[in-house]
């Protein structure tokens, strides 16, 4: 599954990279690695604290044949990985909150950020970094109480190379299948099992009014069903909205 890894002491951001070797042709399969990113990025760009030799950050470059609306199921693929490699590697029990942070303790553990260069017609290739805050013994100010990391929760150090190794092993696995489905219709029901928002209220930040619901889990697509109070069911797109336990 993965054919090569290239790894850098240190980068810009392992997205920006991959994105550029995948524009010079690197194949499906291959998978960025480095010890210390000077730019990381996270979502909405922010940034991703990514201080030398503590984390891991890493960036899958694949090249499914997908649509590109298809796209942001890979990154709820990515959370099911990590999930599998965190619990595996440390016997942690984390959650993901919808769509891909993994959190423990209501912290958050891992970030995904999805991104991808398409026509139309389809993909050209996908790129998805995964960060995963594991030797961290603290964090900056700026990101203050909200993130921790796998050394802090379990009170040891973590094997980085191992813990990639499985998380990269567990996508495989989940990867086979939603290219076999050509959905998340064979995942949604792992997915659920381990979702933190289900079945809670959750406030939703759409650009257009945000509004309060229940969320019943995700569907095929990884899009969140919310039920609103009046009863209704929206279908919420990950990407467009960000949705808050309340
Ligand atoms: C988020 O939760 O906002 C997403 C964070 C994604 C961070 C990872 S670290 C490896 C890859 N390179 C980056 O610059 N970002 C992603």
């Amino acid at each position: 599954f993965i054919k090569k890894i290239v790894y850098y002491e240190e980068t810009d951001s392992t997205n920006i990279r991959a994105k550029k070797l995948a524009e010079e042709g690197a194949p499906d399969g291959t998978l960025v690695v480095t010890d210390f990113q000077n730019a990381g990025r996270g979502r909405r760009g922010r940034m991703w604290v990514s201080p030398s030799g503590t984390g891991i950050f890493m960036s899958l470059i694949l090249r499914p044949d997908i649509l590109p609306s298809s796209a942001s199921m890979l990154t709820l693929v990515a959370a099911l990985a990590v999930y599998d490699g965190i619990k595996e590697t440390t016997g942690l029990e984390t959650v993901i909150k919808w769509p891909n942070d993994i959190v423990a303790e209501g912290k958050k553990l891992c970030g995904i950020l999805t991104e991808m260069s398409a026509e139309l017609e389809g993909i050209h290739y996908v790129v998805t970094g995964i960060g995963i805050n594991a030797n961290m013994t603290g964090f900056p100010e700026e990101v203050g109480e909200s993130a921790t990391s796998l050394r802090i929760l379990t009170g040891g150090p973590v094997r980085r190379s191992r813990l990639i190794a499985v998380v990269m092993k567990a996508y495989e696995g989940y990867y086979v299948k939603f290219k076999s489905c050509g959905s998340l219709a064979g995942l949604m029901d792992v997915y659920n099992e381990h979702m933190a928002n289900l079945g809670r209220e959750v406030k939703v930040l759409d650009p257009a009014g945000a509004y309060t619901g229940k969320a019943l889990g995700i569907d095929e697509k990884g899009e969140l069903i919310v039920e609103k109070a009046d009863g209704k069911v929206v279908r919420v797109v990950s990407g467009e909205v960000s949705v808050r336990g309340i």
